[in-house]
């Protein structure tokens, strides 16, 4: 391992990340009182031009009007190619509540676009005599994204989060998709009459993994877009989280319990990690680096996996 010890990215739960339009806010209310532990606002995509400075108006009302519990309060601001970002960036910061947690940064293509922000933004707190620090998370969704995925990881110390956009990073790579996310219908293999899909979102969630966690922010994975199908959300969740996601956006309500489901360890899980922690704790005072737990080796990288696991677990507990 290089002298350099990993990063542990900040230490709250990120399992569901809840969106609604900012031109929206009769459903804010209900966003607060969802079991989603990050709520984002949005000012971008779900916005129309003409709605704009009025959404950035309720968006500003909304973070010190409504009580959003201990959630993870997030402002979708727009992109840095639109005429929109600098007034949004200016109007929360000069005139939103300290409530805010973080912003969403869309689009990003390198560092420079997160430095760029983040000088903004570091100018207005000053002026404003602002106590709390506002955090940064962005969405890599465009081929510049991806390709500079690791440098923006570790563009700032406001980033905590770093989430896919699938639909617009299909749209940036000029991929033959339909659909948000999940399974395409297209991207096949075949053999003896039958059809075996796989996953063409895979390379891009490990490349955002490893950024993530080579400098301590927390990878997300982004929208599925058919609310209708459930078990199509739970297989891409389920993958998501299986190469070391942390969470999943949800752009209907109801996806929220099946993202929380997905990234919540379950209790089998929590308690299988504890007996490997136990098992390798008994083999380290006997002098031994490895075990058999249930017929399986367990090593101290054993350990590491199993510390994600209850870590995870604790972190939520204590919410
Ligand atoms: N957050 C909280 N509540 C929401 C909600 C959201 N994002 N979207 C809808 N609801 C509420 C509705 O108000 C309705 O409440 P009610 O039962 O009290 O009347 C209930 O959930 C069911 O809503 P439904 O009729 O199924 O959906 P809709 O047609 O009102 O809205 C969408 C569907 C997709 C337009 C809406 O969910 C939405 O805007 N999602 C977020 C889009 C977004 O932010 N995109 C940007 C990121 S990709
Ligand atoms: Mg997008």
């Amino acid at each position: 391992m290089s002298f350099r010890i990993q990063p542990t990215p900040v230490a709250r739960p990120n399992r569901c990340q809840l969106f609604g339009p900012g031109s929206r806010p009769q459903i804010f209310e209900k966003m607060a009182a969802s079991a989603a532990d990050v709520i984002n606002l949005d000012l971008e995509d779900s916005v129309a031009p003409d709605d704009k400075a009025q959404a950035r108006k309720n968006v500003i009302e909304a973070i010190g009007g409504i009580d959003w519990g201990n959630k993870t309060l997030s402002v979708r601001i727009n992109g840095l190619d639109s005429g929109f970002w600098y007034r949004d960036v200016v109007d929360l910061l000069e005139q939103a509540s300290e409530r805010l947690d973080q912003i969403m940064i869309p689009k990003v293509g390198c560092a420079a676009d997160i430095y760029a922000v983040d000088a903004l933004v570091s100018s207005i707190e000053q002026a404003m005599g602002r106590k709390k620090r506002l955090g940064f998370e962005v969405i890599i969704e465009s081929a510049a994204g991806i390709s500079h995925v690791e440098e923006i990881a570790a563009a700032s110390p406001r980033l905590q989060a770093m989430s896919l956009g699938a639909a617009d990073f299909a749209a940036s790579m000029g991929m033959q998709t339909t659909g948000i996310g999940g399974t395409q219908e297209n991207y096949y293999m075949h053999r003896e009459g039958a059809k075996y899909w796989s996953d063409p979102w895979h390379w891009a969630q490990a490349a955002i993994v490893a950024a993530c966690r080579t400098h301590g922010v927390l990878p997300v994975d982004g929208p599925f877009g058919d609310f209708s199908d459930d078990e199509g959300f739970y297989a891409q969740a389920r993958r998501s989280a299986t190469l070391g996601m942390v969470g999943k956006w949800a752009i209907h309500p109801k996806q929220v319990a099946l993202a929380n489901e997905v990234f919540t360890p379950s209790e089998e899980a929590v308690t299988e990690a504890r007996e490997i922690l136990a098992a390798m704790e008994k083999a380290k005072s006997e002098g031994a680096g490895a075990t058999v737990y249930k017929g399986r080796l367990v090593d101290i990288a054993s350990i590491k996996q199993a510390e994600v696991i209850v870590k995870q677990a604790e972190m939520i507990a204590a919410q």
